[in-house]
């Protein structure tokens, strides 16, 4: 039995919340564990795990398919914000590679990992909460933490109501299941290779 089929809520979006419950609350304990709040210089590092992301998901951002779903999906993408961070923070920008931007994805793979990125925005408002201590804000060395233009619920809303709306085939259902996993698994790679 796949996992898909242990699962009963009606809604995408529940459904990968559902799966990826798990990998968040590790993700979640592994960030806390690098102390990313000790000082400017341990926050760097986690911003350059968000920038490797970013980085990962720009052309999905900028994707005319996807685009034509989501209308405002270049301005959701935080590579700039990340960039800029960086360089507030005096940090080099870490050294990417292509296997994520090169890989052609469904659209419910896609979305999936459009999903995680999107889904991240609603943690950070708590992650900005800690930045007045480190002499951080949305507007220096923590701009990717930033309230999304029209809100971070509206955003989230709108966003989930099309990857909640897009017919996909038992397959492509699968394999979103899949990417929403492997999103987690690729941020937690660049999380360990920044703090290493
Ligand atoms: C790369 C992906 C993600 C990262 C790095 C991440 C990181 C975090 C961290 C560190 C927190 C804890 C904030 C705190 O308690 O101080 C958090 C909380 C939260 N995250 Fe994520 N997250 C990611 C993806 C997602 C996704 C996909 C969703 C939703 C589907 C989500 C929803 C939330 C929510 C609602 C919270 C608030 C506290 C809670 O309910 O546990 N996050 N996230």
């Amino acid at each position: 039995m796949n996992a898909s089929s242990q699962l009963s809520h009606p809604l995408r979006s529940q459904r990968l919340n559902q799966v990826t419950h798990e990998p968040h609350s590790k993700l979640d304990n592994l960030v806390k564990s690098h102390d990313p709040f000790g000082s400017p210089e341990r926050f760097s590092h986690f911003v350059a795990a968000q920038y490797l992301f970013q980085r990962d998901l720009e052309k999905l951002y900028n994707d005319p398919e996807l685009i034509k779903l989501v209308p405002d999906l270049p301005q959701r993408c935080r590579v700039e914000q990340a960039r800029l961070d960086l360089a507030d923070l005096n940090r080099a920008l870490p050294e990417g590679d292509d296997s994520i931007r090169n890989t052609t994805m469904g659209t419910g793979e896609a979305l999936a990992w459009l999903f995680v990125s999107e889904g991240s925005k609603l943690g950070a408002a708590f992650l900005l909460k800690r930045m007045p201590a480190l002499g951080l804000s949305e507007t220096f060395g923590a701009r990717h933490l930033g309230e999304p233009e029209g809100g971070r619920a509206q955003g989230w809303k709108a966003f989930t109501a099309v990857l909640d709306s897009v017919e996909l085939d038992a397959e492509q259902e699968r394999l979103a299941e899949a990417a929403a996993i492997a999103a987690f698994e690729r941020f937690t790679v660049h999380l360990e290779r920044c703090f290493a």
